[in-house]
């Protein structure tokens, strides 16, 4: 795959991808747990938006909402013009537990993807082993699951979730478990296929240097009840590298956006 552009590929306002507005959730009746209040948050084609804040404050609801996976309580979201009101199918969803099937090879795992949608099998064939070279698993296509590491499996859901050339990414925590030197790689590789596919990507994260080298903008929820409490737009080049984390303006989004998530 080659690089296709070096920014979010669209200005400000005019082609949004999510809308999400004055969305409520709230679990169970009466004294139940309000999960999200009046969130609004708008999403434009082709942007990578990260999701930071406290555990418990609504972030994978808010995932999950916007997949159609769950209803809200009110308010809405909009996904390509239209109303989410069932699951999407234009969408890669990676979780923070990979979910790969132990009986299936590397590359079946990922094949899944075009075995659930009906899609051409050869096509797919060859679209799978190419997205496995692009995160350096080519020659695992034939292992199991459990022969593998766990960054290593994560980038084999990566590669599942893309499969189906979806415009959407949704990313709950998806490199959570991992070390740090595998989680620098597995960013590099996942900046590699977002700008190669041009899809957009919304990715929840407890890691802030994470956030900053992955997004166009940092969104910050605040505790419960989820709302959101900062949106700051990350202005550093692309392809971003890692070295970039060591240079001042690095340091002062990090110190902008700790300060975010400590008010
Ligand atoms: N299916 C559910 N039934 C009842 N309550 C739920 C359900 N899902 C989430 N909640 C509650 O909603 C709130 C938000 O949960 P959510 O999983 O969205 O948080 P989060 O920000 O993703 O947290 P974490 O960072 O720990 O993953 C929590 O108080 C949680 O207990
Ligand atoms: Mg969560």
């Amino acid at each position: 795959m080659t690089v296709q552009r070096e920014s979010a590929p669209t200005p400000a306002g005019t082609d949004n991808q999510i809308e999400v507005k004055g969305l409520n959730k709230r679990f169970g009746a009466g004294d139940g747990v309000v999960a999200l209040e009046n969130v609004d948050l708008t999403v434009r084609r082709g942007e990578f938006v990260a999701i930071l804040g406290p555990s418990g404050c609504g972030k994978s609801t808010l995932l999950m909402i916007t997949a159609g996976l769950t209803p809200p309580s009110s308010g809405s979201v909009v996904v390509d013009g239209k109303k989410v009101t069932r699951p999407l199918t234009e969408v890669g969803i990676v979780f923070q537990r990979d979910l790969l099937f132990d009986w299936r090879t590397v590359l079946g795992n990922v094949m899944l993807q075009a075995d659930i949608r009906g899609l051409d099998r050869n096509a797919s064939r060859e679209k799978a082993l190419q997205l496995l070279e692009t995160v350096g698993l080519r020659g695992f296509a034939d292992r199991r699951p459990w022969e593998l590491s766990g960054g290593m499996r994560q980038r084999v859901a990566l590669c599942r979730a893309l499969l189906h050339d979806a415009s959407l990414l949704l990313l709950d925590e998806p490199f959570g478990a991992l070390d740090a030197i595998t989680r620098d790689q597995i960013n590099l590789d996942l900046q590699k296929i977002w700008l190669a596919t041009g899809c957009t990507a919304v990715m929840v994260t407890h890691s802030i240097s994470e956030a900053i080298f992955l997004a166009d903008r940092v969104v910050v929820m605040s505790p419960r009840p989820g709302r959101i409490a900062q949106d700051v737009t990350i202005d550093l080049p692309r392809p971003r590298t890692v070295e970039m984390r060591d240079t001042p303006r690095f340091a002062a989004y990090q110190a902008t956006l700790r300060d975010a998530i400590m008010h």
